[in-house]
C-alpha cells in the first residue's frame, strides 16, 4: 500500500523533543495520574495493583461506553466502539467503510489522515479549500459541488486542525440534507469537541443529527490525557458492528488499565473540560492582545479547539521559517506547509499561560529582523 508522508506526525516526531517553547501542540497541559486522583474519591493506586492483567473486555467496558455516552444526547452502547486513540479510530472507520474506487470528500487544509489514507485504499477524493478570507468556513455549495453518486463519504475533522473551523448547526443541518440526497456516510473527528470559549457548552455532535453519522473522539486533546491512548467511535450500530468484526483483526481490546483510568477521566469530564477552556481561553486572550502589537502576523482565531492558523508576513518558506526561528529561540512550531499551506504556523492555546506569554516574546523579538 503506498501511502504520503504524513508531514504533521514527521515533524511533531523530529522537533519537538528538542524545543524550549512548543507553541504548536494540541494536546491541552496533559495530566499526571496524581492529578487525576484529585479528581475522584477512587483508590488509583490500589484498584491498578490488584487489576489482572487480562485483555480487559474487548470492545470496552459497559463503564466506560456509559460515560462516552454523556458526551453525546443519543445513542446507546452498541453505538459505541473503542480504539486505540482517534487516529486509530478513524482508520477503523475508514478501512471498514471504504473499497477502491469510491469517491470521497474533505477539506483542505486538514488532517491530512482524513484525505490521504482514503486515498492510499484507492478512494478518489474531492478537495473543498477552505479560505481564510471566509474565516476559513466552508459554503454548502462547495460541498454541491463535488458530490457525485459514487460519493461513500464526506471525512471531515471539526473543529478543524489547523484552522479551528466549526461549522455552525444550520449548516451541519444543510450537509447533513445534502448526505442524505447523496446517501452517503459523514465521518467527523471531532477530536477537539468539548472547549467552546463563546458558549462554554457542548457544541453539537454530527452523531447526535445524522443516521449515517459517525463520530471519532479520544482523550488526547481536551481531556489532557493522550498517553492512555484511548479513542473511541459513534455510529450506527450495524457499523459499530461491522468495525468490531474489522477491529478483531487490528487491536483486540485497549486493556483494563486504560480502559478503567478513561472511566475516571469521563466521569469527571466537567472538571478537566473546564480546566482546558479556561487554558485555552487565556491563551486565546494572549494571542489577541500580542497580534494587535505584532503587524508581521495575523489570525482568524475560532470559538473552539486547541489550535488556529497564524499567518506571517515574511518572505520566506514556512519549513525553513520553523527550522530557523527553533535554532536561534527554541519556539516551536509546526510550519504551514506540513498542511500544504505556505506562510502559516500552527498555534496551540494549550500551555500554561507564562510559558505561552515568554514564548510569544521571544517570538516577536525574533521577528524584528524583518521589519
Ligand atoms: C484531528 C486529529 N485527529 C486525530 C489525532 C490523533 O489523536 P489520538 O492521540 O487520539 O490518536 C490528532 C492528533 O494530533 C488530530 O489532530
Amino acid at each position: 500500500m503506498k501511502i504520503n508522508e504524513f508531514e504533521v506526525e514527521t515533524w511533531m516526531t523530529d522537533h519537538e523533543t528538542h524545543c524550549k517553547y512548543n507553541l504548536t501542540e494540541t494536546c491541552v497541559s496533559s495530566l499526571s495520574l496524581s492529578e487525576l486522583q484529585e479528581y475522584t474519591d477512587e483508590n488509583i493506586t490500589s484498584t491498578i495493583m490488584n487489576m489482572t492483567m487480562d485483555y480487559g473486555p474487548i470492545v470496552g467496558s459497559s463503564r466506560l461506553k456509559k460515560a462516552i455516552l454523556s458526551l453525546y444526547e443519543t445513542g446507546q452502547e452498541n453505538n459505541i466502539t473503542i480504539a486505540h486513540g482517534a487516529i486509530n479510530a478513524n482508520e477503523l472507520v475508514m478501512i471498514t467503510l471504504l473499497e477502491p474506487g469510491d469517491h470521497i470528500v474533505s477539506l483542505f487544509p486538514s488532517y491530512q489522515q482524513m484525505y490521504d489514507f482514503p486515498r492510499s485504499l484507492g478512494c478518489d477524493v474531492s478537495l473543498i479549500t477552505l479560505d481564510e478570507n471566509k474565516n476559513w468556513m466552508p459554503s454548502i455549495n462547495d460541498f454541491q459541488k463535488v458530490m457525485t453518486s459514487r460519493t461513500k463519504m464526506i471525512c471531515l475533522n471539526l473543529p478543524n486542525n489547523p484552522t479551528g473551523t466549526t461549522l455552525p448547526l444550520s449548516l451541519m443541518k444543510e450537509l447533513i440534507e445534502l448526505a442524505r440526497e447523496y446517501d452517503c456516510y459523514i465521518l467527523c473527528d471531532e477530536i477537539y469537541r468539548g472547549i467552546n470559549t463563546k458558549t462554554s457548552q457542548l457544541s453539537p455532535s454530527w452523531s447526535d443529527y445524522y443516521e449515517k453519522a459517525i463520530v471519532t473522539q479520544s482523550l488526547s486533546k481536551v481531556f489532557s490525557f493522550a498517553g492512555l491512548r484511548l479513542g473511541w467511535i459513534k455510529g450506527p450500530a450495524d457499523v459499530i458492528h461491522m468495525i468490531d468484526l474489522r477491529r478483531d483483526y487490528h487491536i483486540i481490546s485497549s486493556g483494563p488499565l486504560d480502559d478503567y483510568l478513561a472511566c475516571l477521566v469521563l466521569e469527571n469530564k466537567d472538571q478537566i473540560l473546564k480546566r482546558s477552556l479556561e487554558i485555552c481561553e487565556k491563551n486565546k486572550q494572549l494571542l489577541k492582545e500580542w497580534l494587535e502589537s505584532e503587524p508581521l502576523v495575523s489570525c482568524v482565531i475560532p470559538d473552539e479547539g486547541t489550535v488556529c492558523f497564524l499567518k506571517y508576513a515574511v518572505d520566506m518558506p514556512s519549513k525553513e521559517f520553523c527550522e530557523k526561528l527553533q535554532d536561534e529561540t527554541g519556539v516551536f512550531f509546526v510550519p504551514g506547509s506540513a498542511f500544504g499551506v505556505e506562510n502559516h504556523l500552527r498555534f496551540g492555546f494549550t500551555h500554561e499561560y507564562e510559558y505561552v506569554k515568554e514564548g510569544l516574546t521571544l517570538f516577536s523579538k525574533w521577528l524584528d529582523q524583518f521589519r
